[in-house]
């Protein structure tokens, strides 16, 4: 990518960049849904990322030209306005955040190129906001705060896409440590680098079935969530522990005489057990412990399919074929749902084996294609 980007830059413009900058993609090892739950989350990033290779400009424009789409962008910072191009909406989104964060930009102009599937849950939408960001931190010459940055590339997301997503993907892409997993808790956006356990592979398994997160389902189990929320009388679903949804399950109003419907409540009783899991992965993490982290994976899966509803038939396809091999440790969907990824861990010793041999049973069953590939815990934004 790095040549590819240097080489590109080079025969467009006539001289080599000022700045090459990436910002990674990631794949969420577990905490699936909860943070827009003001709860915990635990992706990591990937080995595959969003590259930008640039010069400053002196004037306040921005033009980028994208190798991969072979399509060029070209806009002016004091006049943003809205357009058709998705990917050239990311790039306005984020430049517009930070003006009115008041970050002081500069114009570039530079090639835009990437690794990360799209549409596939592993956030190539957060690597190229976060990628942006960077390369106008490069320019702009201003100080990269990782966290501040993430809820900038998020704002781009809600407020210019128009997509009601949470924090997690930005927050991974901009600060993670490479070899790690990003612990990040979604109300004080406090975090901790936790290193992943040892000769364990992580394999992300591509269905290679698509969903926008455009469309209702993702706002719907937003909402859902908030009006479990309002019935338990809390900010957010972080607050509520398992006991009390237990409890809830044999009532059927709460003391004001409210009542909570069902979908609701088995939305809440996957973010509360979510957020109880991704606690014990981290523990389990700390303990070096593949076997309870693969079972938490396991029972991740179970409720986000039976209770969050966001699994659709590939998904849990491929979740079973990784699940039946003997040296699958836990497998689960990752991101959003509805299509997209799964995730396995699996002893690095057989990740090719297993590999192969989820690949030839999913084919099987779906019919369909998968892309199923090792990706080591890769380092947050960078300026290479
Ligand atoms: C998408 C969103 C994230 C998060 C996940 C589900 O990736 O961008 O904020 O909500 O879905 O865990």
């Amino acid at each position: 990518m790095l040549t590819r980007v240097q080489v590109a830059f080079h025969s467009i413009f006539r001289s080599p960049p000022a700045f090459i900058v990436r910002a990674p993609g990631r794949v969420n090892l577990i905490g699936e849904h909860t943070d827009y739950n003001e709860g915990f989350v635990l992706p990591m990033a990937i080995d595959r990322a969003v590259w930008i290779a640039l010069r400053p400009r002196t004037d306040r424009r921005v033009l980028v030209h994208s190798l991969d789409l072979n399509l060029s962008a070209a806009f002016d910072l004091d006049s943003l306005t809205r357009g058709k191009n998705r990917w050239e909406e990311y790039i306005k989104g984020v430049a517009h955040e930070l003006q009115l964060a008041h970050y002081h930009l500069t114009g570039w102009e530079g090639i835009l190129t990437g690794d990360v599937p799209r549409g596939a849950g592993l956030s190539s939408s957060a690597a190229l906001e976060v990628a942006t960001a960077r390369a106008f931190a490069s320019v702009s010459g201003f100080e990269w705060d990782a966290l501040r940055i993430a809820r900038i590339g998020q704002r781009a997301e809600n407020n210019w896409l128009e997509v009601q997503t949470g924090i997690m993907d930005q927050s991974v892409s901009a600060g993670a440590k490479a070899g790690h997993a990003f612990f990040l808790d979604c109300r004080s956006l406090e975090y901790q680098h936790i290193p992943l356990p040892k000769d364990i592979a992580v394999v992300v398994m591509d269905t290679s079935t698509r969903r926008g997160l455009v469309d209702s389902a993702y706002n719907a189990r937003r909402s859902q969530c908030e009006r479990a929320a309002k019935f338990f009388g809390v900010k957010a679903l972080r607050d509520v522990g398992v006991e009390k949804i237990e409890e809830e399950k044999n009532k059927t109003k709460n003391v004001k005489g409210a009542w909570l419907d069902d979908v609701a409540l088995k939305r809440a009783r996957h973010v509360v057990t979510e957020n109880a899991r991704v606690l014990k992965a981290v523990e389990a993490m700390r303990l070096n412990d593949a076997v309870t982290l693969g079972r938490l994976f396991n029972e991740s899966h179970v409720s986000l399919r039976d209770d969050f509803e966001v699994t659709n038939d590939a998904l849990n396809w491929i979740v079973e074929a990784a699940q039946a091999r003997s040296e699958c440790l836990g497998a689960r969907m990752t991101g959003a749902g509805f299509g997209g990824c799964a995730v396995a861990l699996v002893p690095k010793d057989s990740a090719e084996a297993f590999a192969k041999a989820v690949g030839a049973e999913y084919r099987a069953r779906s019919g369909k294609e998968t892309a199923i590939f090792v990706s080591e815990a890769g380092e947050g934004a960078s300026v290479v």
